[in-house]
């Protein structure tokens, strides 16, 4: 986390509190309230000016700060705001878990990034000046990106460049083509457990969701089909490898029968490919995009996990009449994706950096995954370990009857451990308890300490 977003965080918080003080109370010392806050005197200052600029508190030189007098602003009346909007489509409480990311101090147990030292990160900064300082970075290239980036992207889904839409990332090109794809007020189906931030897209776009249970080998067709042939759904979201939170992959048969399915149905396929260059044991399989000729599947593509979350690059791969409305849509959207990070993710995935990359990070994650589950394994053994990924970042683990996953979540947290409540990945209530970790973003020592603090918490 930043230490802008921790400011802003601290102020939040100082915020509520001076809401609720009298006109002229002092508020506690810098000093003071680092330590509440752990944080530096840098970070506490900057909430507090951000509580300044505000106008909520005053600072006197030498005397300290006070809760300012309420003016037209603190009492401003936005009642009539929720009357104009209407019910609220994105779950807020989702949305602030999903970009909820803890402090610096917090062991990072459930992340859906890596770790900075598992990123190319020097490479980043070399090919990033040497960007800046390219006149094509200053330029605006089509709404459906550069030409040389769709050529590479296109390459590795054995597609035509010209069906590949460059985005700003994963979650965008979800919301875009679950928006462009879908009329509000339809169904989309999603496996379940599935990725919140999907979930999230859905909600955005005003489809309504209707879940499908998932095992070790993907989404249980019997149940799709059925749910198909309920709702009338045209559109199904599906993480064919490596699922978030599960790990699972589409079986080789269910693959076969999932695009039957679709065929049969009319239905598009949104395939969130995000662990494409995560795999860890044997192959990751080929895109569902590959196996389909009838432009039933639509891929949605990141460079988020693998190169850097900050990047904020992915692609959408679409064909037919739905790739034309989604190149009309972006256009709609958003002019391009700026590009000096289209001219980063060129050099990045052209350059001989990427695959020495993507092969020690195979090595790491190895090592790290197989580190977490044999510490679940020896220190919690009253969890049990849904079954351990061959790729991706997550691990999927059921807690016993009865454990109350909010609680342990919101314990962990208040230990300095990050874990994920297994309740946000359900559309519908939680089957039994769970909790999604991450082996991506903690070191291994980190990994040990952290499941200790959580240890004490579940025992
Ligand atoms: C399954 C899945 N899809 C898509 C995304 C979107 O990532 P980004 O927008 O950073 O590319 C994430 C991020 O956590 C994810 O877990």
């Amino acid at each position: 986390m930043s230490n802008d977003n921790r400011a802003s965080e601290i102020a939040a918080r100082l915020h509520q509190r001076v809401a609720a003080a009298p006109t002229g109370e002092k508020l506690p010392g810098v000093r003071e309230l680092s330590k509440e806050f752990q944080a530096s005197a840098a970070t506490v200052s900057a909430a507090l000016s951000e509580l300044s600029a505000m106008g909520l508190v005053r600072a006197e030189p030498g005397r300290g700060t006070f809760v300012a007098e309420r003016g037209r602003l603190a009492e401003a009346d936005f009642a009539w705001q929720s009357q104009a909007l209407g019910p609220a489509r994105v779950d807020a409480d989702r949305a602030s878990r999903l970009g909820g990311y803890g402090t610096p101090e917090h062991i990072p147990l459930s992340w859906g990034y890596l770790a900075p030292e598992l990123l190319p990160h020097d490479d980043l900064h070399r090919i990033g000046s040497r960007a800046a300082k390219s006149n094509r970075a200053w330029m605006m290239t089509s709404p459906a990106g550069s030409p040389e980036l769709r050529r590479v992207l296109a390459a590795e889904y054995r597609a035509d460049p010209g069906d590949v839409l460059i985005v700003a990332g994963g979650q965008q090109g979800l919301v875009f083509t679950m928006r462009t794809l879908a009329e509000p007020g339809s169904t989309v189906i999603m496996e379940s457990p599935s990725y919140p931030g999907a979930i999230l897209a859905a909600q955005s776009a005003g489809l309504t969701i209707a879940s499908v249970p998932a095992d070790k080998d993907g989404i249980i067709v019997e149940r799709l089909a059925d749910e198909l042939e309920r709702t009338r759904a045209r559109v199904i979201y599906l993480q064919p490898s490596y699922a978030n939170p599960t790990g699972a992959v589409l079986s080789l048969e269910r693959r076969t029968q999932v695009l039957e399915l679709a065929a049969r149905h009319g239905a598009f396929i949104i395939e969130d490919d995000w662990a494409r260059n995560l795999g860890i044991d044997g192959r990751t399989p080929p895109a569902l995009i590959t196996e389909d000729a009838d432009g039933h599947v639509v891929t949605v593509t990141t460079l988020s996990k693998p190169a850097s979350p900050g990047l904020r690059l992915g692609a959408v791969i679409a064909r037919g009449p739905a790739g034309d409305r989604l190149q009309a849509s972006r256009t709609a959207d958003d002019l391009c994706v700026a590009p000096m990070v289209q001219e980063i993710a060129l050099s990045l995935l052209t350059s001989n950096i990427w695959p020495r990359h993507l092969k020690r990070l195979r090595t790491e994650l190895a090592g790290r995954r197989d580190a977490l589950a044999a510490t679940l394994r020896q220190v919690l053994p009253s969890v049990r370990i849904q079954s351990v990924p061959s790729g991706g970042i997550h691990l999927w683990v059921r807690l016993p009857h009865g454990a109350d996953t909010r609680q342990i979540s919101a314990d962990a947290y208040a230990a300095g451990v990050i874990v994920g409540d297994g309740r946000h990945f359900f559309v519908d209530e939680p089957p039994a308890p769970f909790l999604r970790f991450s082996y991506g973003a903690a070191t291994p020592a980190q990994i040990t300490e952290g499941i200790a603090r959580l240890a004490r918490i579940i025992a």
